[in-house]
């Protein structure tokens, strides 16, 4: 099975997803049509909102069980073209010994959940610790995009993480959203990416104040990431 991008999504004037188009097309190179960097929607010319409207009345809090259905409601609406294998993937993560409850956060407003975040363990081979936070999977409901919820959402997981005393979390993403929190290439700082397929320029790392260099090493994805074709 080819790996599934957590950027899946594209979106339009409309805040609308276009990944269901681009998973029925099954495109013969899903890395370099799916994989993070490749489809960020500002870096394509995709139009943007002129005057986005701000998130209002969102509160961010941990994730309770009561809570797991409409979370895989909203990842597979934000996922739209991997809904099976991105609700898997969360599932896969929750039921793991890489699962932190207190890092898993909903946001939510009037309407309910409208968006989801993990930071979970993954392994680092060769550095100063066995294990380092990694942002994954991302999913903002899409009736609920581009108003500034996913912002809210991982500057309050990189709070979280800072709180606790990590020095840096890892992500896999759009390499065009999450430099404005942070994330920097992290090949740069030594880090080795987990799948050869990643862009390099999609393998990032956000510094927190705890941060060394010699935390660097080779990341390496745990079990659950297997939902994703890993
Ligand atoms: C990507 C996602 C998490 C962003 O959250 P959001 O709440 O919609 O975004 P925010 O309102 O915080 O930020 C909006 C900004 O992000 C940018 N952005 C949003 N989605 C983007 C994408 N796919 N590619 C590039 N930039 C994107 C917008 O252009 C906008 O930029 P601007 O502030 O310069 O105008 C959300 O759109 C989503 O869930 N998408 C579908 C699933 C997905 O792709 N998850 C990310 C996995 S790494």
């Amino acid at each position: 099975m080819p790996p599934v991008s957590l950027i899946g999504a594209r979106l339009t004037r409309n805040g609308r997803s276009h990944g269901a188009d681009r998973a029925h097309h099954r495109d013969p190179a899903p890395f370099l049509a799916f994989r993070c960097g490749r489809v960020a929607g500002g870096a394509n010319g995709v139009p943007q909102l002129p005057s986005p409207p701000v998130a209002e009345g969102v509160v961010i809090r941990p994730e309770r069980d009561a809570d797991h259905p409409v979370i895989a409601e909203v990842v597979r609406a934000a996922f739209v073209g991997h809904p099976d294998e991105v609700a898997s993937f969360v599932e896969r993560i929750r039921a793991s010994e890489q699962f932190i409850p207190e890092l898993a956060l909903v946001a939510e407003d009037s309407s309910g959940v409208i968006a989801h975040v993990m930071l979970s363990w993954v392994g680092v081979e060769g550095g100063s610790r066995t294990r380092i936070l990694n942002l994954t999977p991302m999913s903002v409901r899409p009736d609920r995009q581009r108003i500034g919820v996913g912002a809210r959402l991982i500057r309050d997981a990189l709070g979280r993480a800072e709180e606790a005393g990590e020095p840096a979390v890892m992500v896999e993403g759009i390499p065009a959203y999450y430099p404005r929190f942070g994330f920097e290439q992290a090949s740069a700082l030594g880090f080795i990416s987990p799948h050869p397929k990643i862009p390099d320029d999609a393998f990032m790392v956000k510094r927190l104040p705890g941060y060394s260099p010699d935390l660097a090493g080779r990341i390496v994805y745990p079990a659950a990431f297997d939902a994703l074709g890993y």
